[in-house]
């Protein structure tokens, strides 16, 4: 029996989980981008989702893994395992010293995300929950094309923190396709993808800014229209990240539509240079 190759990767594609450190104490004490109290707490309030997102993306790929006959993918869906479980422990880490050092309750951040994945584990079949994972794929693949494309994102950031956040990009991009391409694989409709794509894109928002008004309520800083003005030039105008995100979120309702349809693997060359350049080693990268 022939087996039809379902990973659509390109085809030097190879990647694997890198071994990091990043000395990020001092500054998740501040306000470490820039001094900004809105975009700081933007990113903090999005890594306090990942530790129990990476897992429930992670649950939701390897289910089917049986189901999955091409060698390659299979390869793949171990590669994504370990990328993201190595995303998991650095954003555990950061989300614990970010409570500690700022006297945060991590249980509230993380209550709502713990029961809507109860109620998805309860409420939906394993291919919707499938559709959800690649869902959020997509939305932290086109964040991460951006942020690798751009300085502006990162820009007056402390330089760990960066860091580890263009680290994360970086093997975001490099699994972008895996979920989608086991999706496919088991039969994934392309309905299924685009309800999921409308719901998992509000609860997105809706978790983060949530996270965000805790932490600004918690500084003082939540009734402060210079925060608020400052946030939503950063978001919608200059550097504009959502601005720019938006045809790229798009896209994904196309009927064809596939991750690689953009291949930017130029960007983790980039960086991968740039990384050898300042002399920081990733051990076991593939
Ligand atoms: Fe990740
Ligand atoms: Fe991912």
């Amino acid at each position: 029996m022939t087996t039809l190759p379902q990973s659509q990767s390109p085809d030097d594609l190879e990647f694997g989980p890198r071994r990091k450190s990043f000395d990020i104490e001092d500054a998740l004490a501040s306000d470490w981008h820039g001094g900004s109290a809105f975009v700081t707490a933007w990113f903090n309030a999005m890594s306090l989702l990942f530790p129990l997102g990476e897992k429930f993306f992670i649950d939701s790929v390897v289910h089917f893994e049986d189901e999955i006959d091409d060698p390659r993918l299979r390869d793949e869906i171990a590669a994504f395992r370990a990328q993201e479980s190595t995303h998991r422990v650095q954003h555990q880490k950061y989300n614990e010293l970010l409570c500690k050092l700022r006297d945060y309750d991590l249980d509230r951040f993380e209550k709502n995300e713990r029961l809507r994945m109860a109620w998805a584990y309860r409420e939906l079949s394993a291919r919707r929950r499938l559709a959800g994972t690649v869902a959020n794929e997509h939305i932290t693949a086109i964040m991460a094309h951006d942020m690798l494309s751009h300085d502006d994102v990162l820009i007056g950031a402390d330089p760990q923190i960066a860091n580890l956040w263009r680290w994360h990009g970086v093997e975001e991009t490099e699994h972008k396709a895996v979920a989608f391409d086991v999706f496919l694989a088991v039969g994934g409709s392309v309905s299924e993808r685009r309800q999921a794509l409308l719901l998992n894109t509000f609860f997105f928002f809706k978790d983060t800014m949530r996270n965000l008004c805790i932490m600004l309520q918690k500084e003082g800083k939540l009734w402060s229209l210079r925060e608020w003005a400052h946030g939503f030039k950063y978001l919608f105008v200059k550097p504009g990240i959502l601005r720019r995100i938006f045809g790229a979120w798009l896209s994904f309702f196309r009927k064809d539509f596939h991750p690689w349809q953009v291949d930017n693997r130029q960007l983790v060359s980039e960086w991968e240079r740039e990384q050898e350049e300042s002399g920081q080693t990733s051990q076991g990268a593939a």
